[in-house]
């Protein structure tokens, strides 16, 4: 009971940083479909539709801890696909790693309270690795 009571106030007090980290997650599935839809290697549109996929499984073991519901924005979703025609996959893809490995660190102290958030933040980081590797295959 006193755990039950522990989780209740650690949620109280990590509201905020679970409701940014959920729309963060939401975000990126509209991030990485519409980068799918524009980029012009077929490994990196088949890459990017299985990341928004866990990114979408991601929003929801949010949801479970803060219990509410979010719409997603679509900033992202627009500005990408603009970067990826101006500055290029070279260019761009190591931005977007950036954020992945940033999320890893910024959910290291949430997976500690929280068990579910580490497989989370393991997949971060390999979602960084897994849009590096971009750049090094052919197709
Ligand atoms: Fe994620
Ligand atoms: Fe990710």
């Amino acid at each position: 009971m006193q755990q039950n009571n522990q989780q209740t106030t650690n949620s109280v007090t990590d509201l905020p940083t679970l409701l940014k980290s959920q729309q963060g997650e939401l975000d990126a599935v509209l991030m990485y479909n519409a980068l799918a839809k524009v980029a012009r290697h077929k490994k990196d549109a088949e890459t990017f539709l299985q990341l928004a996929a866990e990114e979408g499984h991601h929003a929801m073991v949010f949801k479970e801890l803060t219990g509410q519901t979010l719409l997603p924005r679509k900033t992202k979703a627009i500005l990408l696909p603009i970067l990826y025609r101006i500055i290029g996959r070279k260019r761009l893809y190591p931005l977007i790693a950036k954020g992945e490995y940033d999320a890893e660190k910024t959910y290291g102290p949430v997976a500690d309270k929280y068990p579910t958030v580490q497989s989370v933040k393991a997949d971060e980081k390999r979602h960084g690795d897994t849009v590096l590797s971009l750049l090094n295959s052919r197709d």
